[in-house]
Formats: structure tokens, sequence, C-alpha cells
């Protein structure tokens, strides 16, 4: 490639929600809990849970080739593959390894990136340097999560905030101006232990006891956690946004971790924004981790929220703590959004391995949940996605 195609445009786009929803009503038949006090403290209302013969690598290769549909581009195309995820299908090989095969690339480099929630800010930031730096022509960022089988469902301080799904982005080089603006990354160890998962690592390798602990499940306090957020997140938007060359006012739209919706009013509110230049679904999906800010991505422009020339802000924090904002001058036509559709979930697979019979994935509590059948039309319907006039974000937040 030549010296000058150094700006990185954001070309494709694409989401992927599993079909099993997963209720405030679900969780109150499972732990002390009501539909009230989650969506007071939380704004979510239900969530996807992934079904037996998903994974997060079948999540987020549907979302990726998604993404390079709306690309225009053959999946060899791809230079490199970047796979934002804490819930990886392995230890290894990577996610992005799997990913590669599925989606039918065989040029690309591929690794995963962990930054919790953060996943996808660093990934894409990752992209846009690779690309600035002539490392590569287009790069696929996909941020994809299973949390529910990392959830402990007698937790009732963590089973109802997560959710599954995936999102994804290819990011293309251009010589044209616009794309990829300014880029602020945090990362603040002493929340380490804030939000963790103990065991199954090289500290603490996976054994009976502690299986028996309950260790292999995600912690986390929430309460430190929700000041670190609502401290973090307008700063490291504003760094971001400065770096750009640009005011907060410039905006037009946040597309921020989906994690609270309390989170996302404290970021409006510390920016001194209104709630309707931040996008909001939490409502729907719960946090989906490092799947959030693709996936809201995706629906804003495919709800007709993003028009070329729109100033977007991509803004997360996570375990770690990490944080990382992104500002983008979005340039493609929000219409390719509908080759999305062409992509179906049921032709893409993920290679097993051979002779190795995996164990139910299906968490206990949630058997009964998954064994019910799906109502029809619950997976995205992307056929009637036209842009339209855009929905105010709180509009979403209280239905
Ligand atoms: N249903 C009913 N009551 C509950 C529930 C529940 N699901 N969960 C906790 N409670 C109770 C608590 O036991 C407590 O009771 P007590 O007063 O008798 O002790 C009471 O509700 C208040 O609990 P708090 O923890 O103080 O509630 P808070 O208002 O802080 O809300 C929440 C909790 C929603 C978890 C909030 O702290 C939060 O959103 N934190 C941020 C979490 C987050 O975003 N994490 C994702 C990080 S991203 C990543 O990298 C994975």
């Amino acid at each position: 490639m030549t010296g000058i195609e150094r700006h990185a445009h954001i070309t494709g786009w694409g989401r992927y929600a599993p079909a099993q929803v997963l209720t405030n009503a679900d969780l109150e038949r499972m732990v002390d809990t009501d539909d009230e006090w989650i969506v007071t403290r939380t704004g979510i209302r239900e969530r996807r849970v992934a079904a037996a013969h998903e994974t997060t690598a079948s999540m987020g290769a549907v979302a990726g080739r998604r993404a390079i549909a709306v690309a225009g581009l053959d999946p060899d195309a791809i230079d490199l593959i970047l796979v934002a995820t804490l819930t990886p299908d392995y230890w290894m090989p990577s996610t992005a390894a799997l990913v590669k095969e599925a989606i039918g690339n065989t040029r690309a480099a591929a690794m995963d990136v962990s930054a919790a929630c953060s996943g996808f800010v660093y990934a894409y930031s990752t992209a846009q340097a690779y690309i600035a730096g002539g490392l590569a022509r287009h790069v696929l960022v996909i941020g994809a999560e299973l949390l529910s089988r990392f959830l402990d469902y007698t937790d009732r301080s963590t089973c109802i905030l997560f959710g599954d799904g995936a999102g994804a982005v290819v990011v293309s080089a251009s010589d044209a101006p616009g794309g990829g603006l300014g880029v602020e990354l945090t990362t603040e160890p002493q929340g380490a232990y804030m939000i963790w998962l103990p065991a199954g690592g090289a500290k603490s390798p996976p054994s009976t006891e502690t299986i028996a602990r309950g260790e292999h499940y995600i912690r986390m306090e929430g309460k430190e956690t929700y000041r670190f957020a609502t401290r973090t997140l307008a700063s490291t938007a504003l760094a971001a946004i400065a770096r750009s060359g640009l005011r907060p006012d410039d905006i037009d739209l946040f597309i921020p971790h989906q994690a609270n919706i309390r989170i996302i009013e404290a970021v409006a509110k510390g920016l001194g924004l209104p709630m309707d230049k931040m996008f909001v679904n939490v409502d729907r999906y719960g946090n989906t981790s490092a799947a959030s800010v693709p996936i809201a991505l995706a629906e804003a422009v495919d709800s007709g929220r993003v028009k070329v020339g729109d100033r977007i802000v991509f803004v997360a924090f996570g375990a770690g703590f990490t944080s990382g904002a992104a500002v983008v001058e979005w340039t493609a036509d929000p219409a390719r959004g509908r080759l999305a559709e062409t992509i179906r979930p049921e032709d893409i697979s993920v290679r097993l391995p051979v002779d190795w019979d995996s164990v139910d994935p299906i968490p206990p509590a949630l058997a009964e949940i998954m064994a019910r059948p799906v109502v029809p039309g619950v997976e995205l319907d992307l056929s009637d996605v036209a842009p339209g006039e855009p929905e105010p974000a709180h509009e979403h937040a209280v239905r």
C-alpha cells in the first residue's frame, strides 16, 4: 500500500444476538430479585443467552462476516482479525484464529485483545494504529462475549447484569480524510480485583476446590466499579475529543459501553450533554462487555442515528480497571447495513476438535429457559432496517 492511505475508515459493521431472551421475570424465578429493582438500578429489562451450539467464536464470526458483507469485501481481503473478549472459547488457540477459519479467510494475522469491557475500543484503536502505520489495509475488529457461561446464577449482584452477543466493524485504509480521529486509553491496576475471575489462570489453576468455591465465575465489587465508571468515562471521552481538536458540542452521537443506564446518564451529565446524544440499548441486551459498543454502533447506524459526516465517540470502561474512547468521523453510507442480511448464522460454523466431547455448556440454572421455544422473530430482524428519524435515547431505556 502507499504511504498516503493512512486514514482509518469504518467501512463495514454487523451484529449478532442469540435468539433466546432472558427477562427480568425469568431471573425473579432464579434469585431473590425483582424487575423493578433491576430496571431502576440498571435500566436492563432483558438480555440474550447463547444456545448450546453457540460459542464466542461462532457469534463473533457471524457478526464479523456481516461486517465484511457491509464493507463489500471478500473475506480474504482482511489482513488482520482482532477479537476483543473476556470469554474466549479456549485459553488457546485464540478465538480470533477460530473466527478466521469460520469466516473463510486464509491470509489474515489473527489475535485476541484482552481489556474486558473496554476491549472493543482497545482493539479498534489497535486497528487504527495498524492502518496508520501502513501494516494493514483492512482490519476486522470483533467484540464477542458469552458471559452466561461465566456467571453464578445464585449471585443476584452479577447474574442480572450480563448478556451474550457479538458486534464487529471493518476498518479500512484510505487516503480520503475523515475516519478515525483521537484516541485515549487508560489502565488503572489498583482496580484489578474489583471485577475479576479468580480461578483458571496460572495463579490459581482450575481444580475441584476452585470450582467448589465458585472461583470460575465473575466476581465484582459493584459500588467501586460504579464509582470508577462515573469518574472515568467522561474524562476519557473528553481526552479523546480534545486529541481530535474538537469539543463535546461537536459530537453528534456517543456510543457508550452499555453497562448501566445510570452510568450512561452520569457520562452525559459529566460532559454537559443531553441524553439524546447517548445511544442506549442496555434495556434489551444488558452488559455484553466487549460486544456492547459494536452491537450498539451497528444498531445506531442501522436505525438511522448516524449519517455521513457525523462525529461519533466510542467510550467504554471495564475490568483492569481499563477505559477507552475513540472519536470517529463517519464516512460510510448507512444504507449499506442492509447487506448484513445476506449472512445467515446457520451458514457459518466453527470447526470442532476431533475426538473431543465437550460437556453440556449450558449452566444448569438456565437449562429450563434454554429449552423453551424461541419466540419467532426475536433474532434481530434486519429486513426492515431503514435509516429514519432518530429516536431519543431515553425512550429506549424507559420503554
Ligand atoms: N435484586 C435485588 N436486590 C439486590 C440485587 C438484585 N439483583 N443486587 C443487589 N441487591 C441488594 C444488595 O444486596 C443491597 O442490599 P442491602 O442494602 O440490604 O445490603 C442493595 O440491593 C443495594 O445494593 P448495592 O450494591 O448498593 O446497589 P447499587 O445501587 O450499587 O447497584 C449495581 C448495584 C447495579 C451492580 C451497581 O453497583 C453497578 O451498576 N455497578 C457497576 C457494575 C458494572 O457496570 N460492571 C460491569 C463492569 S464492565 C466489565 O469489565 C465486566
